[in-house]
Parts: structure tokens; C-alpha cells; sequence
């Protein structure tokens, strides 16, 4: 028996507003209070009530199971495949080849989809990578991280729906991925090997961590407060290889205005270096 809903009342709703803020930066609007009360109702009850769960959660390190629930409900993760082709493009016909050039015969491209949601931006980098023919011959590592535990189950499943690959032309949907279960598509392994996702905040990535050529942070930093798009920039501008790309989304470049990088043209986007 599962009983009558409860009720997230606006005054506890507020503490789970500067909890996530406080923690992970991330600003849940007030539209969402009704998405938290139904995706947290089972934890909610579970504890007793809303605000009994919200002093759990308090106490709860941020990359536990139960914290990963609270992200899972609050967080957006609106993606799909091919959303930003002009940022695919220059990764694929510029700074792709002019990275592999620069690293050698033996080099590998090293590209970061940090706030990657289920999958679909890194995946799309896959899939052009293969259509330029960059990927199998040379080596290529992808890696997406996000801070639901959730989105990055779904990344690593690599299986999607209509609303996924609204914008996958027929010939894409034929080429790259095969039919699965309940009208659904599953990428082709070839396309999903290179790609590896981590569920963890950009916030929390090691401070030595690996270096990349490029990083995709498209849609994300508008979900953070000022001081985290701050910290994020910064960590993002410390993951850079020498010479490596930031692409942030038209939303996002704002953030970057008071940052030590620097913006460049490329004909296919903007980017920005250290
Ligand atoms: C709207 S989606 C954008 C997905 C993809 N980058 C795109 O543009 O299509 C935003 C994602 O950012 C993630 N996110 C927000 N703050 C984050 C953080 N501090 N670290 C990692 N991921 C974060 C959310 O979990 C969500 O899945």
C-alpha cells in the first residue's frame, strides 16, 4: 500500500533549494517543486516525510546513493543526438585533425562532454568522428561525466528513443545504430567503444585529473549559481591540454566573459583557449 501522496510544502521545498545549492551549485527552479514531490515521494515516505528525508539528505556525502537520488530528481537533462551541429562540426573538421596533427603519429585525441546527461552529445561526436573517417584509424578517448547517477546509466546503456533522435536523419539512424527493444535504437559498439562516462560533478573532479583537447560544457552552466560557473570554468580551463578548446553553448558564454580564457573564431563555432 502506497497511501496518499505527500506533500513537498514550499517552506521545505526552499531547504532542498540551498541544499542542492550549497552543495553542487546547481539552481532548481521553483517550476520544479512539483517534479521533486513526485520523483522523491518513495524516499520522502520512506523517511517519514519531506522534510525528515531533506535531514537525511543533509547528512548524506554528495556521491552517495541517496544524494545521487535527490540529483536524478532535480537536475535537467534535456539532450538529444546532433543538437549542436556546429559544434560537432569544428570538433570533427578542425580541431580534430589539427590536434591529431599536432600530437603525432601515435597521438590520441582526448575530447570531455562535462555535464553529458544521457549520452547523446558525446555519442554524436562518435558518430561524426567515424563519418570523417578520423575514428577507427586513429585513437580517440571520450569521456562523459554528469552529476546524475541516473543520466549516466542511460549514457552507458547507449539505447534511445524518438525524442533522443528527433534530429538523426534516416541515413544516420540506419548507419549507426540497430533496432532494440520497444521501437527503440542501440547504438552500434564500433561507435560506443571510444566513449566512457563517470557520474560526478564537474566540482568534484580530481584536481590532477587527465588532459583534454577539447571540452564540450554546452547547457550547463546555466543551471549553476555564480560562484560555481566561475569554479567550473576554471576547472574546465585546467583540464586543457596546451593549446586545447573549451566549446561552451550560446547560453553558457556569458560565464566564460570573466574568465581568463580567451575566445577564438573557427569557421564551423566559437571556442576558447587558455
Ligand atoms: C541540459 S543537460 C545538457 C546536456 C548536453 N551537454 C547538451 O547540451 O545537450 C545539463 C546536464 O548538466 C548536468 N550538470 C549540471 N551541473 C553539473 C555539474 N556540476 N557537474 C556535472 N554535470 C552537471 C545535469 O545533470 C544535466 O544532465
Amino acid at each position: 500500500m502506497t497511501g496518499r501522496p505527500l506533500e513537498l510544502a514550499e517552506t521545505v521545498f526552499r531547504l532542498y533549494q540551498d541544499l542542492l545549492r550549497r552543495r553542487t551549485g546547481f539552481v532548481l527552479a521553483d517550476a520544479q517543486r512539483s517534479r521533486l514531490e513526485s520523483r522523491l515521494g518513495a524516499e520522502a515516505r520512506s523517511a517519514g516525510s519531506f522534510y525528515q528525508l531533506y535531514g537525511r539528505l543533509r547528512n548524506e556525502p554528495a556521491d552517495s546513493p541517496l544524494f545521487g537520488r535527490l540529483l536524478d530528481a532535480a537536475v535537467n537533462g534535456e539532450t538529444y543526438f546532433f543538437r549542436d551541429p556546429a559544434s560537432l562540426r569544428a570538433l570533427a573538421e578542425e580541431i580534430g585533425p589539427e590536434r591529431l596533427l599536432a600530437a603525432g603519429h601515435d597521438g590520441v585525441l582526448d575530447v570531455w562532454s562535462a555535464g553529458c546527461a544521457t549520452g547523446e552529445e558525446a555519442y554524436s561526436l562518435s558518430i561524426v568522428l567515424h563519418e570523417r573517417g578520423i575514428l577507427p584509424g586513429r585513437k580517440v578517448r571520450i569521456l562523459g561525466t554528469d552529476l546524475s547517477p541516473a543520466h549516466v546509466r542511460r549514457a552507458r546503456s547507449a539505447v534511445y528513443g524518438p525524442q533522443s533522435l528527433r534530429a538523426t536523419s534516416p541515413e544516420r539512424l540506419r548507419e549507426s545504430f540497430e533496432p532494440a527493444e520497444g521501437g527503440h535504437f542501440r547504438l552500434k559498439p564500433a561507435l560506443a567503444t571510444p566513449v566512457l562516462f563517470e557520474a560526478r560533478s564537474i566540482l568534484d573532479e580530481p584536481a590532477s585529473g587527465p588532459l583534454f583537447d577539447a571540452i564540450l560544457c554546452r547547457n550547463v552552466l546555466i543551471y549553476l549559481d555564480q560562484e560555481a560557473r566561475s569554479r567550473v570554468v576554471d576547472v574546465l580551463a585546467s583540464r586543457l591540454k596546451p593549446g586545447g578548446y573549451i566549446l561552451l553553448g550560446a547560453s553558457d558564454a556569458l560565464a566564460a566573459a570573466a574568465s581568463p580564457l580567451t575566445l577564438v573564431r573557427l569557421s564551423n563555432d566559437v571556442a576558447y583557449r587558455r
